[in-house]
């Protein structure tokens, strides 16, 4: 018998040819590197198994999830314990911005301080099934940070390769780490096409996004513990999450769809895609009603959502549309403000591209779209640690001062 009772297989997202989970890891051969594989569930037998899974375990990580998850159900897992993560009901954000149901869900506040730990996780647990010792990924910086922190405990080899321009602390973290790290003389998508050079010529097991379908799996965590949090039978109006690659979104939208066909949740939540106007891609397909995206070279200051040519832009708009979802884009400058205001008002520190996702909240609520009595979850997916020249470039520099003198004159002017 399998190891795999709840799955049923892989299936080709361009061609639909079906392939058995083991007979496959990465991409459909006949479609190549656009046909990325989506994962398929046999809901009947997982339905007895959830919401309530026993693995035997104290931990609350994410493999609780495991009859939703694309591994053996007892099998080996990372010894990073990845989530669950604080849920906020930014009361104070909500009500300056007049959307009292506001929930910001941190997911800075991961190992490794992004989302993309949640697809390690499924990566690194993977490479332990099949004994393998050496992953290998291109990233904006955080994925790749977060499979080095994964893997450092494990005693696996992470091979990373980054555009040379991606922010210093996500480096030093790949450094610190452990890992091999390559800065890629050029841009994101440089590097996402070396490392699937060198992953054909030296057999490598990739994490790359998208490419490698069980990452949109881990992704879809987010979705299902946020939805356990706020109560299965009480989902939100709508969850915002920022698009570069649309991996994320993917996944969530996966995590929402998984919930309505176990008959978890009552509705589905309408997913919100969230882009730099810079870096829209997926943007435009969504708004010309295609699947076909046309490359475009990007130009934001959210590094971790500047693509040219996202990867999972497929899987991401069928998953926005199932779900009855919407796409909109922001400027740099309100992705600042989206980003002072989590932080002023709610406590949460994010970087540029996680901030993206509440200025998406903005951005339709100034068009209308989210009324005041809409319940807004939103997806922060990467702490603001990650990037303290964007920080500050958003929060401006503090006051100096020389002594009591110069306080004097702000806290008792007159006196
Ligand atoms: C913090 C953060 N937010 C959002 C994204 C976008 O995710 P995706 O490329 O899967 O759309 C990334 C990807 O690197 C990220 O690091
Ligand atoms: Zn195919």
């Amino acid at each position: 018998m399998s190891n795999k009772p709840h799955i049923i297989g892989k299936k080709c997202t361009l061609c639909d040819r079906k392939f058995g989970f083991d007979e496959i890891e990465l991409t459909c051969p006949h479609c190549g590197e656009t046909g990325i594989l989506d994962v398929e569930y046999d809901y009947d037998y997982i339905r007895p198994l959830f919401p309530v899974y026993r693995t035997g375990s104290p931990r609350r990580d994410l493999f609780r999830f495991a009859p939703l998850l694309p591994l053996a159900l007892d099998g080996p897992r990372p010894q990073t314990a990845v989530g669950p993560t604080p849920m906020v009901h930014a009361v104070r954000l909500g009500r300056h911005v007049g959307i009292p149901g506001t929930w910001i869900k941190d997911d800075g506040r991961l190992p490794t301080a992004s989302f993309k730990d949640r697809a390690s996780a499924i990566a690194v647990a993977r490479a332990k099934e099949l004994g393998i010792n050496l992953i290998a990924a291109a990233s904006t910086g955080n994925a790749a940070a977060s499979l080095a922190g994964l893997c450092a405990p494990e005693g696996i080899t992470a091979v990373i390769f980054v555009p040379k321009a991606a922010p210093p602390a996500k480096i030093a973290q790949l450094l610190t780490f452990g890992a091999q790290v390559f800065l890629v003389d050029g841009t994101y998508d440089d590097a996402f096409a070396l490392s699937l050079k060198a992953a054909d010529r030296f057999g490598w097991y990739l994490r790359s996004t998208a490419i490698n379908p069980l990452l949109a799996e881990g992704k879809k965590t987010g979705v299902l513990e946020a939805l356990e949090e706020l109560g299965y039978d009480n989902p939100p109006d709508f969850v915002f999450v920022s698009v570069g690659d649309g991996c994320i979104a993917a996944g969530l939208a996966k995590g929402i769809m998984d919930l309505h066909a176990l008959g978890a949740i009552p509705y589905k939540p309408r997913l919100v895609g969230v882009q730099a106007v810079n870096s829209r891609v997926i943007y435009e397909a969504w708004k010309a009603g295609t699947e076909t995206v046309t490359p475009m070279p990007p130009s934001t200051r959210a590094d971790s959502i500047s693509v040219a040519f996202p990867r999972d832009a497929v899987k991401a708009l069928r998953g926005i549309r199932a779900t009855n979802g919407l796409m909109v884009t922001v400027e740099d400058e309100a992705i600042f403000e989206a980003g002072r205001l989590m932080g002023t008002y709610a406590g949460v520190f994010a970087e540029p591209a996680a901030a993206t996702a509440f200025a998406g909240v903005l951005a339709l609520k100034a068009e209308g779209t989210i009324q005041p009595h809409h319940r807004c979850l939103v997806f922060s997916t990467g702490s603001g640690l990650k990037d303290v020249a964007g920080a500050s470039m958003a929060a401006g520099s503090a006051r100096l001062v020389t002594g009591l003198a110069d306080l004097e004159k702000i806290f008792a002017p007159g006196s």
